[in-house]
């Protein structure tokens, strides 16, 4: 019969439902888009995924105190917050809806994509989560990344009922490819940390036009 697993992708690498990816993550599901790039969903802790960059929600001043900022801070240390300190220096404050990039320490990703996304009692919060999630993409591209992983944003300190955020961000990041030919990112990682997230994401994903 079929196996459960593993089917070579043409890029080589392992990839479908059962796969490990992202350095020992079981792929729980997968859309690829019309241009080739790859939507994952993967559960756990986003700090020990292996990729170009993490998403970290941040706001305006690199306040570590949300669900993921603590994970991320712990695991990163002064290393890290060193990395946050320069990055001020020279990018003080983040806009709302954009994002800033600096390198990683003492997790498997190479950069941490600082991103201040709205909080779900913003003024339009939906168009500003999507604009947020774009922008993301846009810096990872501008600094030729392959692969980024991304937490449920919005869903934790933010605020956003779970399932609105993952259809603002999946069609955003569907709208982005589809309509950048030009993208050097081949696959996104959505880590998500509690099974209901999980569940979203994959009927979502499922829904999706790719
Ligand atoms: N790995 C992956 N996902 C995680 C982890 C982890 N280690 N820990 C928690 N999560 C999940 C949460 O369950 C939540 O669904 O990440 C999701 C996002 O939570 P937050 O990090 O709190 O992000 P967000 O809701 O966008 O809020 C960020 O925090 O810094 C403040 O004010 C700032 O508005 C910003 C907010």
């Amino acid at each position: 019969g079929k196996s459960a697993s593993v089917p070579d992708d043409d890029d080589g690498k392992p990839s479908g439902k059962g796969a490990v990816a992202a350095g020992g993550f079981t792929i729980l599901s997968e859309k690829k888009l019309f241009l080739g790039q790859k939507l994952t969903v993967l559960q756990g802790d986003i700090v020990k995924v292996t990729a170009d960059a993490i998403v970290h929600p941040t706001n305006s001043t690199y306040h570590m105190g949300g669900e993921v900022g603590q994970a991320i801070s712990r695991a990163g240390g002064r290393e890290f917050q060193k990395e946050i300190d320069n990055l001020k220096s020279s990018q003080p404050a983040i806009d709302t809806a954009e994002a800033t990039m600096c390198p990683g320490h003492n997790f498997p990703a190479k950069f941490v994509i600082n991103c201040n996304g709205p909080t779900w009692k913003a003024d339009n919060a939906q168009g500003l989560l999507e604009k947020a999630v774009i922008n993301c993409l846009k810096l990872a591209d501008s600094k030729n990344l392959k692969t980024v992983a991304i937490p449920s944003l919005g869903s934790g300190r933010a605020g956003f009922p779970k399932q609105t955020a993952a259809q603002i961000i999946l069609q955003s990041i569907r709208n982005y490819f589809n309509t950048t030919a030009s993208s050097t990112l081949k696959q996104i990682y959505f880590v998500l940390f509690d099974t209901e997230s999980v569940n979203i994401y994959t009927s979502e994903l499922g829904r999706l036009d790719s």
